[in-house]
């Protein structure tokens, strides 16, 4: 199980050290791995923060190179240095505004796996995908070429996790039904047997992510094929986050 907010672009430097500091206590005992995903800049100051307890530090976004010329960027490295352990590969709004596409999600997976960050690799249809059905067929193109020329070994001693997101869901207040996200990671997870053989297959952690919230928490984790959330606007609030990453 595992447990990640995602705080996208919200909280300085200060505020998030201070929310850490503010969450510790009320995620101490959480069975889950507790995961948050910070801007670049407040990782230092979050990972310091964090130091020492149960909280993992994660980063929205990395290239896929190691260094050069590549003004703004920030590489694999640089996030592992200033204390990142995950990475949040692939998020539907990355490839909505900044034009991620799977082949470039596929490059930072393996460059973040080279450099000993976990990938969160996130897949999710459009409303439209959805409505017409082909669900199935671009969730498993997406993690399919995410995870190109990604050995089984890989797969499992990064520890990279799959968070399926339908676009439909992510900030909209619409979850998907327990069954309906439950569905998408059992496909996920089937496409991973298809791929990687049954028992890596099982040994993988696929979230689901899109308006997950201190009331629906606890049943969506509780469906065979999710195991735990990446928590957006609920992730944003102690009191929330609390109750998600005890669910
Ligand atoms: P919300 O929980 O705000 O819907 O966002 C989900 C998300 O995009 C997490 O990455």
């Amino acid at each position: 199980m595992i447990v990640a907010g995602n705080w996208k672009m919200n909280k300085t430097p200060s505020e998030a050290a201070a929310f850490v500091k503010e969450l510790i206590p009320r995620v101490k005992g959480a069975k889950s791995e507790v995961v948050v995903a910070a801007p670049f800049v407040a990782l230092p100051g979050v990972a310091e923060a964090a130091r020492g307890t149960n909280i993992k530090v994660a980063a929205q976004n990395m290239h896929y190179e190691a260094k050069g010329a590549y003004t703004g960027e920030v590489s694999a490295d640089m996030l592992k240095d200033a204390g990142a352990d995950y990475v949040i590969i692939g998020h539907s709004e990355r490839r909505q505004y900044f034009g991620e596409t799977d082949e470039t999600v596929n490059r930072k997976v393996q460059a973040a796996t080279a450099a000993g960050l976990i990938p969160i690799v996130c897949v999710g249809e459009s409303l439209a995908q959805r409505e017409q059905g082909i669900t199935p067929e671009v969730v498993r193109r997406q993690v399919k070429i995410a995870l190109l020329g990604v050995s089984a070994e890989t797969l499992l001693s990064s520890g990279l996790v799959i968070a399926y997101e339908p676009i439909w869901a992510i900030g909209t207040g619409k979850t998907a039904t327990n069954e309906q996200a439950n569905e998408v990671c059992h496909t996920i997870r089937m496409l991973l047997a298809e791929l990687y053989g049954a028992e890596a297959a099982a040994k993988v952690s696929i979230q689901y992510g899109g308006s997950v919230t201190a009331a629906n928490a606890k049943e969506l984790f509780a469906m065979p094929d999710i195991n735990g959330g990446l928590v957006g606007g609920a992730s944003l609030k102690a009191a929330d986050f609390e109750v998600i990453a005890n669910a």
